[in-house]
């Protein structure tokens, strides 16, 4: 599918779209992907030629061999995952090497100590817990505005072990005084010989693609070149702008692409929003829409609705359609890309809802994405005709059962945003541009 200048593709709700499968199906032509947020917390799956692949941290363009992916200095990188998913990569025939991956030497990295502080902070939230990903995100991202941590750059410094220790030195400090639990499952991750061995193995993997993307970014975008930004978690993750405190530590959505590349608005060609045609979400936080009995179930095991990175059961309901109008608002979203249609196929019943009730008032949008309005907030829902017939795989938007038409049109009319493209199976052929 072809797209020109600069898109980013973005997830209008809580993650888990589908957003892998279009960057995969967009990036054939692309000459730059840029993954410019998030870290290992994403999982973006890909079904395609090579077989299927959950992608945490490299940008799933890097099947196109002739494309740039790029790793932000925004994006929080492990660099263990990170090898371990270029070895699966190569294993599968992909080729990787410097030639179609640079890492951004300002992105900072997750270092185990990260991911002692996110599961401690979380066992000692009892239930008022985010429900993390435990990848060390929220400390990796609190380090960074702190102003210390390790970045991908010092690895190519002579003295990376010596900032390695420092920095382990006063990150072993504060974890003691953190876990009370005798002995330590975390300290012992931490050992000095364990984490310099870690970081040696991966030291020469890693280092021949690490360099500054921004003026290949700034060239390419001024060359009228076709750079695609590839989003992780989803708008009402946003930091600033989600369900806080129930949101991950980064910016999902246009927002953090611009910080990322240092493109601005005008810079882009479009922002497409990829919209599940339900609801999910995975970890804590409200869902007005969410489906507690065997609806729920069913959506579940339809949709194979189980986290890409924790292996969670995603938590599943209806569209709820003042999110998304929130979403597309804060997102700047001028296209939709509707995914997973198909698994409405199977649904006895199909609902949508179109607005909240809250203290006797109706809302059309969500007005505020804090979280203790949207746990107050009761979906209001319209019931949509079910159809017989499939749309899975269909082709062709006018071979959709007069239903499912009806159902997305109903959406765009809705939102006041286009429903231009539409997937219908997890594989990369079922898609195609209905506008
Ligand atoms: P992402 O995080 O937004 O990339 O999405 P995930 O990969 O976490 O979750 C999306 C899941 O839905 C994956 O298992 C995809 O293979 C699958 N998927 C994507 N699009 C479709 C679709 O149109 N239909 C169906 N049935 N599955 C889809
Ligand atoms: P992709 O890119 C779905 C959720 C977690 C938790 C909250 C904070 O695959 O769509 P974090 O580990 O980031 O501190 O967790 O955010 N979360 C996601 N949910 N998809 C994701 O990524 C997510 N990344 C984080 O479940 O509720
Ligand atoms: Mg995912």
């Amino acid at each position: 599918m072809k797209l020109k200048g600069t898109n980013i593709v973005i997830d209008t709700a809580w993650g888990d779209s589908g957003k892998g499968k279009f960057v995969d199906v967009f990036s054939g032509d692309a000459d730059l992907v840029v993954r410019f947020n998030g870290g290992a917390n994403a999982g973006h799956t890909v079904v395609n030629d090579y077989g299927e692949f959950k992608f945490h941290l490299i940008p799933t363009g890097i099947f196109n061999p002739d494309a740039l992916s790029i790793l932000a200095g925004s994006v929080a990188i492990s660099p263990l995952t990170l090898v371990d998913e270029i070895n699966e990569l190569r294993e599968k025939g992909v080729a990787i090497s410097e030639k179609n991956l640079l890492i951004s030497e300002y992105a900072h990295m997750i270092m185990p100590w990260h991911i002692a502080r996110d599961n401690l902070r979380e066992s000692a939230r009892g239930d008022a817990k985010v429900g993390t990903t435990g990848r060390g995100i929220g400390p990796l991202y609190a380090d960074r505005t702190e102003r210390v941590g390790v970045r991908m750059g010092d690895m190519l410094k002579k003295n990376f072990e010596e900032i390695i220790l420092r920095e382990l030195d006063w990150q072993t400090k504060l974890i003691t005084l953190m876990d009370t639990e005798e002995p330590s499952p975390y300290l012992e991750s931490l050992s000095p010989e364990k984490v310099l061995a870690d970081f040696r193995a991966v030291q020469e993997i890693l280092a021949p693609m690490i360099g500054n993307p921004l003026p290949i970014i700034w060239e390419a975008q001024k060359a009228g070149k076709e750079i695609l930004g590839e989003g992780a978690q989803g708008i009402l993750l946003d930091i600033d702008l989600g369900t806080y405190p129930y949101v991950t530590s980064s910016h999902p959505g246009v927002t953090g692409f611009s910080i990322a590349t240092g493109l601005q608005q005008n810079d882009i060609s479009r922002v497409i929003g990829v919209t599940k045609a339900y609801q999910t979400r995975v970890g804590e936080g409200p869902m007005p829409t969410e489906l507690l009995g065997e609806i729920g179930d069913k959506l579940r095991e339809l949709g194979n609705e189980y986290g890409a990175t924790t292996g969670r059961p995603r938590r599943c309901g209806w569209l709820d359609l003042p999110s998304l109008r929130y979403s597309l608002q804060v997102g700047g979203v001028n296209s939709i890309a509707l995914t997973k249609i198909d698994v409405l196929d199977g649904m006895d019943e199909i609902k949508i809802c179109t607005h909240y009730e809250y203290n006797g008032k109706k809302y059309d949008t969500l007005p505020t994405a804090d979280a203790a309005f949207m746990a107050e907030a009761k979906a209001i829902y319209e019931m949509m005709p079910k159809w017989d017939g499939a749309t899975f795989g269909v082709k062709d938007f006018a071979d959709f059962p007069q239903e499912a038409q009806d159902y997305v049109k109903y959406i765009e009319d809705s939102v006041g945003v286009p429903v231009e493209i539409i997937s219908n199976g997890p594989a990369r052929e079922e898609v195609f541009y209905r506008i």
